[in-house]
């Protein structure tokens, strides 16, 4: 079976999110169960510097305002999975953020340079682009793909069936109606059935209301996405598609995140971890933090924004400095939470500190260096660096939302009595929920040492890994 997955994003050659950690490793986890597996993606500089063996395919005229449009082949540096990319230099040969222009907006092109992705799919699953290797299932990512559907679906004699994922629901890719000038959808696709969006274009709505299946990244936001809290304006598709909506959770790729990774000073396991010690003794030092706090130490390694709840967790600072416990941050965001943590480490030196910046090796060490890992998003479809720090020993503290819900088990009495706890989870996004979840912590780290240690090796020895969930999105292509 061929399964063709388009999508922006792809670790390790470009990555903003856990967008690019999913397309890194749900293709390879589908080959390695016998699937004939290939990615399309956009021709952005460290994509052609990063795939290997890339050799021009075809030759396709003008489209989409590039005078010049190459398809490429190659294959994936760690994987060696074959790799499509897309050389559209007038479109993609642009340094820095995939989407985002050094003014720091949008590209004012975005509809053209995701539209030419998504058309790019659609002519793939033609067999017009490469005859040799024509998918049975396109599996397209989050709204930088969502035409895709539309484009095939606008082709009467085409009939491959898609699969679109919905990652972040929040990003609904919307431009200007008259940016289909641009685009060629036909005029029987713009109106509130098809992909228009209260007078405008939502690529994420095409997807969802064009694709054969949509899948979202937990099951528990498979729900929330159906009810007006979380749906974004788009719940009613939602529920007009529940049928065909499922949640499939996240994997982690336990190659690349791993207590023994090449980023960790000392390696430890479940059975062994003194080296976690040594990690944390150094990254309190690398960040200029006391080694002789009573707290623990949490770490943020994160997107800095609402979404993330990072506005509650300044809030409840006070809360974590009371309890004498230490706090630093990896991230980048909005200015105003960059300038608050900043604020935050300058008036609490030895016991809050942050690094305003993106550096993967880093946040390695942060997974290995902390206690505990404060995720208290006000949504999430289903996180993953609460999973990283589960296989880490880092206890996480959630919110109980999205794949958050479905994947830490809140440490009470019940579920220590059952031997089934992985870390802290509170409700209401709040800074008091935030602020009294973060109390109850520190208490416990303080009074049970040993309680701590067996709920770090349970946490560990947690299997999030592809296995099931490639296994089920497999069984989603073969009912199409
Ligand atoms: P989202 O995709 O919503 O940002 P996820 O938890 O799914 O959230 O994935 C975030 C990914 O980005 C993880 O791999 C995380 O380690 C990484 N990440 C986030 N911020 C940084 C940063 N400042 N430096 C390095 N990695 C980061
Ligand atoms: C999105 C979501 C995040 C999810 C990731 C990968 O960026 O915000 O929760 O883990 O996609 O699916």
């Amino acid at each position: 079976m061929r399964i063709l997955h388009a999508a922006s994003e792809i670790f390790p050659l470009v990555k903003t999110g856990g967008l690019a950690d999913v397309v890194g490793s749900l293709p390879p986890a589908l080959a390695r169960r016998g699937l004939d597996v290939r990615v399309l993606l956009p021709g952005f500089p460290a994509m052609l510097d990063g795939i290997a063996d890339l050799r021009p395919l075809m030759r396709i005229g003008p489209v989409f305002g590039a005078a010049s449009v190459t398809l490429c082949a190659g294959r994936l540096p760690d994987s060696r999975l074959p790799a499509y990319v897309i050389d559209a230099p007038f479109l993609f040969r642009r340094k820095g953020n995939p989407y985002i222009g050094p003014d720091g907006h949008d590209w004012s092109d975005n509809h053209r340079r995701f539209g030419l992705l998504g058309w790019m799919a659609a002519h793939l699953a033609s067999g017009e682009l490469d005859p040799e290797w024509i998918p049975d299932v396109v599996h397209a990512h989050d709204w930088h793909t969502g035409l895709t559907p539309v484009y095939i679906t606008q082709n009467p004699g085409l009939r491959v069936p898609t699969v679109f994922t919905i990652h972040n629901l929040a990003f609904r890719g919307i431009f200007p109606m008259d940016c289909n000038y641009d685009l060629g959808l036909s005029m029987r696709r713009l109106n509130p059935h098809g992909v228009e969006f209260h007078g405008n274009i939502s690529f994420m709505k095409a997807g969802l209301v064009y694709a054969s299946k949509i899948t979202t990244v937990s099951p528990n936001y498979a729900r929330e996405i159906c009810t007006p809290e979380f749906g974004y304006g788009l719940d009613g598709v939602m529920r007009d598609r529940a049928g065909d909506l499922s949640g499939i959770l996240n994997g982690v790729d336990y190659a690349v995140w791993n207590p023994g990774d090449a980023n960790i000073l000392e390696p430890y396991s479940a059975d062994d971890l003194a080296g976690k010690k040594a990690c944390k003794r150094a990254l309190q030092m690398e960040f200029g933090l006391s080694t002789e706090a009573r707290g623990p130490l949490f770490a943020v390694v994160s997107r800095l924004t609402s979404q993330k709840g990072m506005d509650l967790l300044l809030a409840a600072l006070p809360e974590l400095l009371q309890q004498e416990a230490q706090l630093v941050v990896l991230g980048t965001g909005d200015g105003d939470l960059e300038a608050g943590f900043r604020y935050a480490a300058s008036v609490n030196p030895g016991n809050v500190a942050v690094c305003i910046g993106y550096d993967e090796s880093m946040s390695h060490r942060f997974m290995a260096g902390a206690d505990i890992l404060l995720v208290p998003s006000r949504f999430e479809p289903c996180g993953l660096t609460q999973l990283y720090a589960l296989h880490y020993g880092t206890l996480p503290l959630v919110r109980h939302v999205g794949g958050l819900a479905d994947t830490v088990v809140d440490i009470n009495d019940e579920t220590l009595a059952q031997d089934r706890a992985t870390g802290f989870v509170f409700g209401e996004a709040s800074r008091h929920a935030l602020g009294a979840r973060i109390r109850e912590a520190c208490e416990f780290y303080r009074n049970n040492g040993s309680a701590w240690e067996k709920i770090q090796r349970k946490a560990m020895r947690q299997d999030f890994s592809w296995d099931d969930s490639a296994a089920n999105y497999e069984q989603l292509y073969r009912g199409l």
